[in-house]
């Protein structure tokens, strides 16, 4: 080992250290931020230390390292301006762009650590083949789900024939090029080429027929495998830093996953299954709930609200489309300061991200100790005298609790429990899910339409007028 490789070897030691430091910040929203910080400064040093070795060990022609500073300054540029403009609500179609990134650039190092090889051990094979491969499904599988998630309309209405039988013929031609790859070296550069190609098309017809609320988790799913992809060209390659990272990844994308899922009442296999929302009982084919839908106005809803006790607010994504934050927060504060008992309802997967909801409400300062988890918020709502539903739909949705819908058996909030309900969004579309919302029309539930910023401006002025 020389100098610079035992030099080497600590300074990836030190960026990983801070990986893992970062990664623990992130257990709590007071600390994320520091947590990214850190986490950025172990990349910093990590990326210099090999730009450092290129150079020292002379290993860069003037073209590569021209080509090298082309492309940091290419990537530097557009992850900043990324994001810094991404509206948070775009959140995951740009992590799925991060994804495909990372996924097609850690297949390109293993490619290139077999190509550049004269005769690659097994372990080298075994590793970048499976970086390769993994990589490979990510770039293609993420490409699509972000294009989906944009909502492009061309990728949402792709069915492929034969449901299932593309997965399972990619999936066997990409693990035979992979096992070839291993027990045939001389061809080395043929298997790797044909286990990127078919795998390139695994993570097309992987990710196609998934849909509706799974596409989150998918995006999870293929984080998780941009991380393993890295973690096994960073074993290629003799990487530790790369070996870290990737393994955090990774480790973090499963468990993610697998909570998601959890939240969702969905096995992880029936999610990566695909079919979401195609089930027979759809309530997307039948007709619509009984019952009409009541429309109401902001001075009502301002009379119910200030002569309530307790009043749950259930934020959803319409809150973070609506950028609304700051006015529910508001709303809280006002009906606090006249002894109104005042809750924010957490779900688990509101929102289009996991978190998405405290992330919003941190934002506009309101105190961790108001916003309630499902379990523990769900016994409340029979004695709230009303509960505001502010861009939420899917996750009230009590179709939830029978089967044959689209959203069975996912976990709900019990806001049609609720003495009265208020439900502010623009107007009759769905949720998510592309199904109707049976709480609209109940007994109890009053409806007022209008996008949630304004609608919660008016009713603000409202209590206010009535507290004067
Ligand atoms: P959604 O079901 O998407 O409903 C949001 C509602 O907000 C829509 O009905 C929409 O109705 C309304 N809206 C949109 N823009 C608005 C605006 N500017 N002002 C007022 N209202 C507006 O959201 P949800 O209830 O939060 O459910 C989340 C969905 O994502 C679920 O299906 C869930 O399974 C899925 N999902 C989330 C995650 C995570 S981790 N968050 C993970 C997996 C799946 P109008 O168009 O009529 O306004």
């Amino acid at each position: 080992m020389s100098a610079l490789d035992i030099v080497t070897w600590y300074v990836y030691l030190v960026s990983s250290v801070l990986f893992v430091a970062g990664l623990h910040f992130m257990n709590s929203p007071r600390t994320a931020r520091n947590g990214n910080r850190i986490s950025a400064v172990g990349m910093v040093i990590a990326v210099v230390m090999a730009v450092v070795r290129l150079v020292v060990s002379g290993f860069v022609s003037v073209t590569a390292v021209v080509v090298l500073a082309i492309g940091v300054v290419i990537g530097a540029v557009a992850g900043v301006v990324s994001a810094r403009r991404v509206k948070m609500t775009a959140m995951p179609q740009l992590v799925s762009v991060f994804n495909t990134v990372g996924g097609g650039a850690a297949a390109l190092v293993a490619l290139d650590d077999i190509l550049s090889s004269a005769a690659p051990s097994l372990v080298v094979l075994i590793t970048a083949g499976l970086g390769i491969l993994i990589g490979s499904v990510t770039f293609s599988g993420s490409l699509i789900a972000a294009g989906k998630l944009q909502g492009i309309r061309a990728l949402r209405s792709i069915r492929l024939p034969g449901k299932g039988l593309w997965n399972v013929v990619t999936a066997v031609l990409m693990l035979a090029s992979f096992v070839m790859l291993c027990v045939q070296p001389s061809q080395a550069v043929l298997w790797s080429l044909l286990t990127a190609g078919f795998a390139l098309v695994y993570g097309l017809v992987f990710v196609i027929p998934i849909g509706g609320a799974d596409m989150p988790v998918v995006i999870s799913v293929l984080n998780a495998c941009t991380g393993t992809a890295v973690a096994m060209s960073g074993l290629a390659i003799d990487n530790v830093a790369l070996i870290v990272a990737g393994a955090l990844v990774g480790a973090a994308g499963t468990t993610l996953s697998l909570l998601m899922a959890k939240a969702m009442n969905r096995p992880l296999h029936s999610v990566l299954a695909g079919g979401f929302g195609a089930g027979s009982g759809s309530s997307s084919q039948s007709a619509g709930p009984e019952g009409t839908m009541k429309e109401t106005t902001p001075d009502d809803v301002a009379v119910q609200l200030v002569y309530a006790e307790k009043v749950i607010f259930v934020p959803g994504f319409g809150l973070a489309q609506a950028q609304a934050q700051r006015e529910l927060a508001d709303l809280g504060e006002l009906l606090r300061s006249h002894g109104v008992d005042v809750c924010y309802a957490i779900h688990p997967v509101a929102g289009r991200m996991p978190g998405h909801m405290n992330v919003l409400l941190a934002e506009a300062n309101v105190p961790y100790e108001e916003l309630v988890d499902l379990d523990d918020v769900n016994p409340r709502f029979p004695s709230a005298n009303v509960a505001l539903v502010v861009g939420a739909n899917d996750v009230t949705n009590p179709a939830a609790r029978r089967p044959g819908t689209p959203v069975s058996g996912m976990p709900i909030l019990d806001v049609d429990k609720a003495q009265h309900v208020v439900v502010m969004k623009r107007g009759r579309g769905r949720g998510y899910a592309g199904i109707e919302n049976e709480l609209y029309f109940r007994d109890n539930t009053q409806m007022l339409f209008g996008d949630a910023k304004a609608s919660l401006q008016a009713v603000i002025a409202a209590v206010k007028e009535l507290l004067a």
